[in-house]
């Protein structure tokens, strides 16, 4: 087999094997085929694409190019939950929990934020002392034991996927959907759950900007899942506006202990239930998306959830007592109002702007390894179809430096006014 003739294949759009595939994904992830050939295979896929079936076979590949995690150990029903990269997006951190405080088993390995999106191990190591290594052994006795584990991958954990999506970023190719599918269910399958949970955004924030390519996603995903046995859902939600009020990585914390209170934002909370209920209803613990709603908020009530969050912190080295007390939280030294320049209803918020402001003030990466100040980022004061007279206050930044004429600018900009009422909606649709 040579590279080259792969490559002409699939510009020619013609199908490739489950072999060639194979082939590709384990020669790259060798070093065998070098990034050239592979560029110009990944931009072939991104003009020509791939069926379900090639779709599944990259999965495949990608999947097997490192470890898969064996959770036979963990007892009980096992569930993962993806995001496709969001804006304030602080969901695991309370999924998670309300999850576990049900006997559901939450072995989840999350990422880094980069970019304009947040990542939930940044958000935890907020918390002082929270370590997010374990080795496998410790990983697994954690959630035996508390139901719930929230760790960074490890290195060993489908390679072809971080030199792939490396590759991927520097090549114009990061907006395709077999890739895109493949990229993120290999890493979900590789960490070995039962029941998955997708959460695909759809907006000017988001990899996907319309409804009809996040179906798309969102059904590609679903299949290959299936096909790999697992229960999965992906509901699309609407990024036209940042998730809940808070981007930053302790003020997002703070939102979602406030969530875990049952006093979070109200599309937060929509979502959170959403996404969690989708995963009750999945492992069969309720019988419909309805009862597992009232079954979550039961655990909200009575605080189960957020006590499970005191027990994850605490179990990975960090201090609990700030899931009781998050005052306790340094704020940062600056805070900055942001005055409407306008009256009128809030048509849109620019999550994108929001998120890039958000990274400026030093709450996100530019690029991987970048230091982040946790105690930095944004808190808005109206969300989408509120109504604002000019000069009332629409958000505050939180900075350690004094000078934020640039974010302000930025922040001011990403709101969207209009004369008329609007109203947004979250949860644009579910893929089973
Ligand atoms: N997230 C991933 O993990 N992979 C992609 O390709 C896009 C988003």
């Amino acid at each position: 087999m040579r590279t080259l003739d792969l490559i002409i294949k699939k510009r020619s759009k013609e199908r490739l094997s489950k072999e060639e595939i194979r082939f590709l994904v384990d020669g790259y992830t060798k070093g065998e085929v070098p990034d050239y050939q592979m560029s110009a295979f990944l931009m072939a896929v991104y003009f020509q694409g791939m069926d379900e079936q090639e779709a599944s076979d990259l999965t495949e590949a990608m999947l097997y190019s490192g470890d898969v995690l064996d959770l036979s150990q963990i007892k009980g029903i096992k569930i993962d939950k993806h995001s496709t990269g969001g804006v304030g997006d602080k969901t695991s951190l309370v999924v998670g929990p309300l999850l576990a405080s049900l006997g559901i088993k939450v072995a989840k390995m999350s990422g880094r934020g980069l970019g304009h999106t947040g990542g939930t191990l940044d958000k935890l190591e907020s918390i002082p002392g929270y370590r997010i290594q374990l080795d496998e052994t410790s990983f697994i006795r954690q959630v035996n034991e508390i139901g719930i584990a929230l760790v960074g991958q490890t290195q060993e954990l489908v390679p072809a996927d971080k030199k792939l999506y490396a590759l991927r970023d520097v090549t114009g190719t990061v907006e395709s959907i077999p890739l895109i599918a493949s990229s993120i269910m290999s890493k979900k399958l590789a960490s070995g759950a039962d029941v998955i949970s997708l959460d695909v955004k759809v907006g000017s924030g988001a990899f996907m900007k319309n409804v009809e390519s996040a179906t798309k996603l969102a059904e590609l995903m679903v299949q290959i899942g299936k096909r790999f046995g697992k229960k999965i859902s992906a509901v699309l939600t609407n990024m036209d506006e940042p998730l809940g009020f808070a981007v930053g990585n302790s003020l997002e914390v703070i939102e979602a202990i406030q969530t875990l209170n049952g006093h979070g934002p109200k599309d937060f909370t929509e979502l959170c239930l959403e996404l969690a209920g989708h995963t009750l209803v999945d492992a069969q613990i309720a019988g419909n998306l309805e009862e597992a709603k009232k079954m979550l908020l039961a655990q909200i009530a009575n605080k189960e959830g957020l006590y499970t969050l005191k027990k994850l912190v605490e179990a990975q080295g960090g201090d609990g007592d700030y899931i009781l007390h998050p005052d306790r939280f340094t704020p940062a030294k600056y805070q900055k109002q942001i005055l409407s320049g306008s009256t009128g209803y809030v048509h849109h918020i620019d999550a994108l702007a929001i998120g890039n402001a958000a990274m400026l003030l030093g709450a996100g990466r530019a690029k991987m390894g970048d230091e982040i100040d946790h105690s930095v980022g944004i808190v808005l004061s109206c969300k989408v179809g509120d109504f604002v007279q000019k000069n009332d206050v629409i958000a505050t930044i939180y900075s350690n430096r004094e000078d934020v004429f640039a974010e302000e600018k930025m922040i001011a900009e990403a709101f969207c006014f209009q004369k008329d009422p609007t109203s947004s909606k979250l949860i644009l649709k579910v893929v089973k």
